[in-house]
């Protein structure tokens, strides 16, 4: 067996850049299986930071190849201004960056109904990235979608326009007013088609099940994280993707026994950017301080991520939705400081005390339950092994692991690329 899994096990934003950047070494192949450019991941190394958003967080070592599944949603005017930042730094991605056929472009028209959807409903809004992922994965399963494989059709334009022409139609049924030029739209849509078409298409699922026979190693790499997933989620509140195990299987079309391990990431504490319950929430000053301390800023839209202690109850569902086999604890150093540490260990729904995430976790039915820690005030951000780790957290860590019978084998120090523990 020989692909690995690395998803995100809270609302996004866990790490998952970073830590795919660390074991790219180990790796033949990464490979996204879903979302788009709604993602934002941040890798950090020799004094550099980038933030990719569909290409996949392997791209900046020399071996590994890089596969964008049948399962994600490309917009090629976002891909292009992710390649030419790839270009300033001189990253030659044409041989190692491959582009399944059987990917769904995002149109212009559809980050347009994105907003109108989003604008109609007001304060109900999901808090969208507002990059056309809903409108553009409707159209994938409604069968009026447009693949990168129609790209190498003479007639990809025809379908081009009359998918666009529906569009315009249903923007009309949004009684919201939302200002575009589509000329200049599609202009811009056009030169990022020229610049996708650069790339190699593939058919992705028969490269990676051959690629698995001949014995090499693939690392799948998911995007958002599992409370946003489309079944699993707080629904609505969700994207439009299954970011969970099972969403690799089916966005890359790699059978559910060729998985071994799967990583599960998580932030020490607990984020959320858009809306949506979250019931470990903060409104005081220990929340201020992860935020600040944390740089708790969307990769993709630059929006404040709220913040919150860690949920153990929403974690362990987590951990069960996907199987995970090995945890991956992230910004640890962002608690240091803290005397007290919370951990979410129950909740109170309808008066009863309850240990699994229940259907509505709208904070006017649940209260969390927690169990206290004793913080550390130890920097962690230069530490290298895990002897040097405070007790303290070594305290929490293992509560996490006796709770959730997974063991944390990476903890992450920091934002950068050497800044990992492994365990
Ligand atoms: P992703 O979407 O899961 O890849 O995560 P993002 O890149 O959106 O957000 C994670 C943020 O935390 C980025 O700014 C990272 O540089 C940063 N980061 C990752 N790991 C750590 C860590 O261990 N400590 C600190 N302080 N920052 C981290
Ligand atoms: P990464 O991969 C955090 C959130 C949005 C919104 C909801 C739906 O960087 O972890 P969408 O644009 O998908 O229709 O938005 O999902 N969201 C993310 N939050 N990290 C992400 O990706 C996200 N991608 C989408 O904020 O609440
Ligand atoms: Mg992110």
């Amino acid at each position: 067996m020989a692909v690995d899994l690395l998803l995100g096990l809270q609302w996004g934003d866990e790490g998952k850049g970073k830590i795919v950047d660390v074991l790219t070494k180990e790796y033949d192949i990464i490979a996204r299986f879903q979302g788009g450019p709604n993602a934002g991941h941040t890798l950090i190394f020799d004094g550099n930071k980038h933030v990719l958003h569909t290409i996949p967080s392997g791209i900046f070592h020399k071996t590994a190849t890089n596969v964008v599944g049948n399962g994600v949603v490309i917009d090629p005017v976002i891909f292009k201004k992710e390649l030419e930042n790839l270009d300033v730094h001189q990253i030659n991605y044409t041989s190692k960056l491959l582009i399944s056929r059987k990917a769904h472009l995002i149109l212009p028209t559809h980050r347009l109904l994105d907003a109108a959807s989003e604008t109609s409903k007001g304060k109900a809004k999901i808090g969208s990235t507002l990059k056309g992922i809903g409108p553009t994965y409707m159209d994938k399963t409604g069968r009026n979608g447009m693949r990168v494989g129609d790209l190498e059709l003479d007639n990809w334009k025809e379908k081009y326009d009359i998918l666009t022409e529906k569009h315009l139609k249903m923007l009309d049924f949004f009684d919201v007013d939302i200002q575009f030029d589509l000329k200049e739209l599609e202009a811009e849509f056009v030169a990022g088609i020229e610049k996708l078409k650069t790339l190699t298409f593939i058919d992705s699922e028969e490269f990676l099940n051959t690629a698995i026979k001949e014995g090499k190693t693939i690392l799948a790499e998911g995007a958002q994280g599992s409370l946003l997933d489309i079944d699993f989620g707080t629904y609505p509140f969700v994207t439009s993707s299954n970011t969970t195990a099972a969403g690799a299987c089916t966005g890359l079309g790699i059978a559910p026994n060729r998985i071994k391990e799967v990583f599960g990431i998580f932030k020490a504490y607990t984020t959320r950017v858009g809306s949506g319950p979250f019931p470990t929430e903060l409104f005081d000053k220990d929340g201020e301080t992860m935020a600040k301390v944390g740089h708790e800023f969307g990769a993709t839209t630059g929006r404040p991520r709220r913040c919150g202690w860690l949920d153990l109850v929403a974690l362990k569902y987590a951990i069960q939705v996907n199987g995970v086999t090995q945890l991956m604890m992230m910004k640890g150093d962002v608690l240091s400081g803290f005397d007290t540490l919370k951990v979410c260990t129950s909740y109170k729904y309808k008066g009863e005390e309850i240990s699994h995430l229940p259907y509505n976790i709208e904070p006017e039915n649940i209260t969390p339950i927690y169990t206290e820690f004793k913080g550390w005030s130890n920097d962690l951000t230069s530490m290298t092994s895990s002897e040097e780790l405070p007790k303290n957290l070594l305290e929490y860590i293992s509560f996490i692991e006796k709770e959730t019978e997974v063991p944390v084998k990476i903890v992450s120090v920091g934002p950068d690329r050497k800044q990992t523990i492994n365990r």
